[in-house]
């Protein structure tokens, strides 16, 4: 009886041994991985789609899909640009800085050779388009990430209105 257990033991042993062993690729087995089946884009291989609608890029687009005959529905009134200057200190001044010169307080740990964020008071954003910029802030251009996580449709354009009074 006990010599029974003790051989049963043993094999079991070797058994696991061996279990180990290709567990941990002491004993290389290709396994069959249907991973490398699947079809897939390759490295700047088209066609270029754009991320699911509630995906969450972690790199972001470097030309911007700007939506046809989107227009601002947003009068820039005093209330809606209050609402903007509020709303750009929360999710623009880290980066972008409190009047916009592109200096705010994260961009110290900025690596040398990142693109810097933009200098919102240059005269070009004078003329920037209100759709585009919507579109900039939704989803994110070059080195800025999208925000449209924690803001509404309305609050955007508040933002938009207010970038608007940044150039001098
Ligand atoms: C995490 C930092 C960060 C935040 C937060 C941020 N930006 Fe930016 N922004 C950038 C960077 C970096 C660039 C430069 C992008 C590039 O050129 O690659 C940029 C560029 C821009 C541009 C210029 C796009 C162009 O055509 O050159 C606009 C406009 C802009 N941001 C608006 C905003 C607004 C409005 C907000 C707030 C809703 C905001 N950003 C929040 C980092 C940020």
């Amino acid at each position: 009886m006990i010599r029974r257990a003790l051989i049963l033991l043993a094999v079991l042993a070797v058994a696991g041994y061996a279990l180990l062993m290709v567990t941990y690729e002491v004993i290389g087995v290709d396994f069959v991985s249907f991973m490398e089946d699947q079809p897939f884009v390759d490295y700047q291989d088209g066609p270029r789609l754009l991320p699911a609608e509630e995906a969450v890029p972690v790199s972001r687009p470097v030309y911007l899909d700007v939506p046809s005959g989107l227009v601002n529905p947003v009068p820039a009134d005093d209330v809606s640009l209050q609402r903007g200057e509020t709303l750009f200190s929360f999710h623009c001044a880290v980066c972008h800085g409190p009047t916009g010169q592109g200096d705010g307080p994260v961009t110290r740990f900025w690596r040398e050779e990142a693109r810097r964020p933009a200098n919102l008071t240059e005269a070009r954003f004078r003329e920037y388009p209100d759709a585009t910029l919507y579109s900039v802030i939704t989803q994110g251009l070059g080195g800025m990430p999208p925000l449209r996580e924690n803001m509404t449709e309305r609050q955007y354009w508040d933002v938009v209105n207010f970038v608007h009074t940044l150039q001098p």
